[in-house]
C-alpha cells in the first residue's frame, strides 16, 4: 500500500498548482493527477453535480490504486468532501479559502476572497468564514470566466487582465490588505495580479498547507512511501492534451501526461 501513488483531481488544470506543492514537500512519493476539463467549470454546477464528478474522479483514481486522495479544487472540496470521506474508506485531504490565516493577519480589517460561486455559495465556506472572520469585512467576488480562460490557455491575454481588474476593483474601494485566492486555478494569475495590485497586498492560496496536511495525513496512517529515489508522475486529462502540457511546460514540470477517457 505505502509504495501506491497520492491520487489528486481537479476540475481541470489548476489543480496542477497543488500538485507542485505536494511534490516539493513529499519528493519520493509518486503521483497520478487527473484534469477533469471536460467537465470544467464546476463553480457553475450544482451541488448534486459536483458530487457526482467528484465520485467518478475517486472511482477513476481508485481504480489506478491510489492509497490516498487530494482534492485540489476549492469548489469540489466545498460541496463533496463531506460525501465523499462517508462513502469510501481511504483519506481525502480537501482544499478550503485560507480565510483564517488572512482575517488572523490583516490589519485593515478587511479581507478579499475570489473564488468560484460554487464555493462562495457552499456551506462549508459559510461555516469556516463564519469561524474565523467575525471581526473582519470579508469582500466575497465570483471569479466567473477566470476558470474557462485558464482553461482555454489564456492566462496573458487583455481579456484575462481586463476581467481580473474589473473583480479587484471593489476590493480595492474596501481597502483590502489580503486577498485569498479562493480557487486552485488561480495562483496562475499571480504575475497579473501583482501588476494591478498595490503593493502592500498580499496575497494567499493554501497550496503548502494542503501539501503539510497530506504529509501529516500519510504519517498518522503510515502510508508514507518506502521509495527512496526521486517519485513518478502520471497526468491525466479527459480535456485538451496541449493545454496540459503547456502549464506542465510553464511550470518546469517534467513529467508524463496522456489523454484518458473518465
Ligand atoms: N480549481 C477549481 C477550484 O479550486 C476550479 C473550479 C471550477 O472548475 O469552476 O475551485
Amino acid at each position: 500500500m505505502n509504495n501506491q501513488a497520492i491520487g489528486i483531481f481537479d476540475s481541470g488544470i489548476g489543480g496542477t498548482s497543488i500538485w507542485k506543492e505536494i511534490a516539493t514537500t513529499l519528493p519520493n512519493e509518486d503521483t497520478i493527477y487527473l484534469a477533469d476539463s471536460k467537465y470544467a467549470p464546476y463553480g457553475k454546477r450544482s451541488k448534486e453535480e459536483i458530487i457526482a464528478l467528484s465520485i467518478k474522479n475517486t472511482e477513476k483514481l481508485l481504480e489506478l490504486q491510489c492509497k490516498i486522495i487530494v482534492v485540489a479544487c476549492n469548489t469540489a472540496t466545498t460541496n463533496a468532501v463531506k460525501e465523499l470521506r462517508k462513502r469510501y474508506k481511504i483519506p481525502f485531504i480537501g482544499i478550503e479559502p485560507a480565510i483564517k490565516p488572512a482575517a488572523l493577519q490583516t490589519k485593515t480589517k478587511k479581507v478579499g476572497v475570489l473564488a468560484t460561486k460554487g464555493t462562495l455559495t457552499s456551506e462549508l465556506f459559510t461555516k469556516t468564514s463564519d469561524l474565523y472572520a467575525q471581526n473582519i469585512e470579508v469582500i466575497e467576488v465570483i471569479g466567473t470566466g477566470l476558470v474557462e480562460l485558464i482553461e482555454e490557455g489564456k492566462i496573458y491575454t487583455p481579456e484575462m487582465t481586463t476581467l481580473l481588474t474589473s473583480y479587484i476593483q471593489p476590493m480595492l474601494e474596501k481597502d483590502i490588505d489580503y486577498l485569498v485566492l479562493g480557487c486552485t486555478h488561480y495562483p496562475y494569475l499571480v504575475p497579473i495580479l501583482k501588476q494591478i495590485l498595490p503593493k502592500h497586498i498580499i496575497i494567499i492560496d493554501s497550496g503548502e498547507a494542503v501539501a503539510r496536511q497530506t504529509k501529516v495525513i500519510l504519517t498518522k496512517n503510515n502510508l508514507l512511501t518506502k521509495n527512496i529515489q526521486t517519485g513518478t508522475h502520471h497526468f491525466f486529462t479527459n480535456g485538451k492534451l496541449s493545454i496540459l502540457q503547456d502549464i506542465l511546460k510553464a511550470s518546469n514540470i517534467p513529467t508524463v501526461s496522456k489523454l484518458l477517457d473518465f
